[in-house]
């Protein structure tokens, strides 16, 4: 965690800043009164608990959330029995939605036992106005939302709570903000996701992330290297540069930089041992990325490609603007560069007016490429989106039988190319002791493949080459090599 304002000089009896981050340490000081009453009533600390739905994003910004907390006193809860209840939503699925309603029935439940606990609601999720509306009619015992634009904000946002005794609430349309030097708290100490930008200007015609993620911004490289560098100092091996589309990172900056340019520089970075990133584009990844990956010692051997689906037709009606064999042409151009590399891929079966024809270019796709591994999904519709006014929706029995078609193809294939390393020694970053078997470690092998194998736990965070003995289809078993 960094942390660049002495709390204990803050002044908090005059008018808060108006710049930030000035003005969220002032409120975190405050706050910090508020807990330190608490502590002198209950004889203990009070604690938060945060859960995080969704993907890396939401990941991160929990980190950031989580800083705030620690930095105001908060200790760290293990479940929902706490002072203060966070959930950071996601709602890029139905289903997603459906299990923060469930939730909120049980905190609910849980406030009744407990009335001074305070229930907290931020992420993608809140960016849908009707979402909030149900919740300020239905869900009255919430006492604060936010949304993805100023999850900076929650120290004033708990303390105006604090003092009004009513909900606050919160909501930014769009920002073109992007508030660095908040403090973080990582959840492993040798890895650490890094945003690079925020938002996405693609508007696939299913997607709801544009919507509830704004426009693109991207921060300047000098903080994503600064803040890698504090990083590094304080134990990191390992950076996940973040950004819903990483291809077209910088080209928005007043002074525009690729991300290719941009991955040189992290590679410059000392002490630095492993580079990953999320998402790629398929449309716009340059020849310049391919040859910079050729060339790195420290971008790992993995690349998350999602292709969505493999028909030209539905991929024209997605938005996704590349066909399928600009698709194929594109992995063939990646295998050549690096040869070992191990391919990931999102799929989306019964997208409005996804035929059976359309569906085994999709299965042809995942035949030809072979991938590592596919995280599938059932199309969702999404409010604002494009798709969810087309009229040719596909019946649900139909999707349901293609996807357990395709998870059958994806995972079988799956078994088959994991073993491909299978008697080889590779480096593994070892990430923690194995929760199954006594005196193992567990860890990543640059393709992001787990290993486990006998090692003390002393060796978590460090880099060490291990005989990869048995391949168990999604992991091996190793020993150590010298
Ligand atoms: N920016 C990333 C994806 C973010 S969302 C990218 O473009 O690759 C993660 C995945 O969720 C997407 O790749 C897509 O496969 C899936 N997804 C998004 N919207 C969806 C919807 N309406 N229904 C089903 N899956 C969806
Ligand atoms: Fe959604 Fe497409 Fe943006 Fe990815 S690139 S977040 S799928 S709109
Ligand atoms: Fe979900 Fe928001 Fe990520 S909608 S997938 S948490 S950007």
């Amino acid at each position: 965690m960094y942390n660049e304002f002495d709390l204990d000089k803050i002044d908090i009896n005059v008018e808060p800043p108006i710049e930030e981050p000035a003005r969220q340490y002032y409120y975190m000081t405050k706050c910090r009164e508020w807990v330190w009453e608490f502590e002198q009533k209950n004889g203990r600390r009070p604690a938060a608990f945060i859960q995080t739905f969704g993907c890396q994003m939401n990941a991160r910004d929990s980190e950031k959330l989580t800083g705030i907390l620690e930095t105001i006193g908060f200790c760290k809860a293990e479940d929902e029995h706490a002072e203060f209840v966070l959930y950071n939503t996601c709602t890029v699925r139905e289903n997603a939605n459906q299990r923060v309603y469930g939730r909120l029935g049980y905190l609910n439940a849980l406030k009744k036992k407990n009335p001074r606990m305070l229930i907290a609601l931020c992420g993608c999720m809140m960016q849908e106005p009707e979402v909030v509306e149900k919740i300020k009619k239905s869900y009255r015992f919430v006492d604060i939302i936010f949304g993805t634009h100023n999850i900076f904000k929650l120290a004033e946002l708990l303390w105006q709570r604090l003092k009004q005794q009513k909900m606050a609430v919160d909501l930014w349309e769009d920002t073109s903000l992007i508030v660095e030097n908040l403090p973080a708290e990582r959840k492993y100490p040798f890895k650490s996701g890094v945003n690079i930008m925020f938002g996405c200007n693609n508007f696939c015609s299913y997607c709801i992330v544009p919507y509830v993620r704004g426009r693109e911004r991207s921060r300047k490289p000098q903080e994503i290297i600064g803040e890698i560098e504090k990083l590094v100092e304080s134990g990191v091996a390992e950076v996940m540069l973040l950004g819903q589309n990483v291809n077209s990172y910088g080209k928005n900056l007043d002074v525009p930089v690729t991300f290719a340019d941009l991955l040189k520089q992290v590679e410059a970075v000392k002490g630095l041992k492993r580079i990953r990133f999320m998402t790629s584009h398929p449309k716009d990844l340059s020849d310049e990325l391919i040859e910079v990956m050729r060339d790195s010692k420290k971008i790992c051997s993995h690349l998350h490609l999602p292709v969505q689906s493999g028909s030209s037709r539905i991929l024209k009606a997605m938005n996704r603007r590349y066909t399928k064999e600009q698709y194929l042409l594109l992995v063939d151009k990646i295998r050549a560069a690096v040869p070992d590399i191990s391919l990931t891929t999102d799929i989306i079966v019964g997208f409005p007016g996804e035929t059976e024809e359309d569906f085994q270019e999709t299965l042809d796709v995942v035949r030809t490429v072979r991938f590592d591994s596919a995280f599938t999904f059932i199309y969702s519709k999404r409010s604002k989106t494009p798709a969810a006014s087309m009229d040719n929706q596909v019946a649900e029995d139909v999707v349901k039988d293609r996807f357990d078609r395709l998870l059958a193809e994806v995972q079988a294939i799956s078994a088959q190319v994991c073993a491909r390393d299978l008697h080889k020694t590779m480096d593994v970053l070892v990430e923690e002791t194995d929760s199954h078997i006594e005196g193992y470690v567990t860890g990543r092998l640059s393709n992001n493949t787990l290993v486990h194998f006998p090692g003390e736990p002393s060796l978590v965070g460090s880099v060490v080459p291990v005989y990869l003995e048995e391949s168990k289809g999604f992991y091996y078993m190793g020993k150590r090599a010298e």
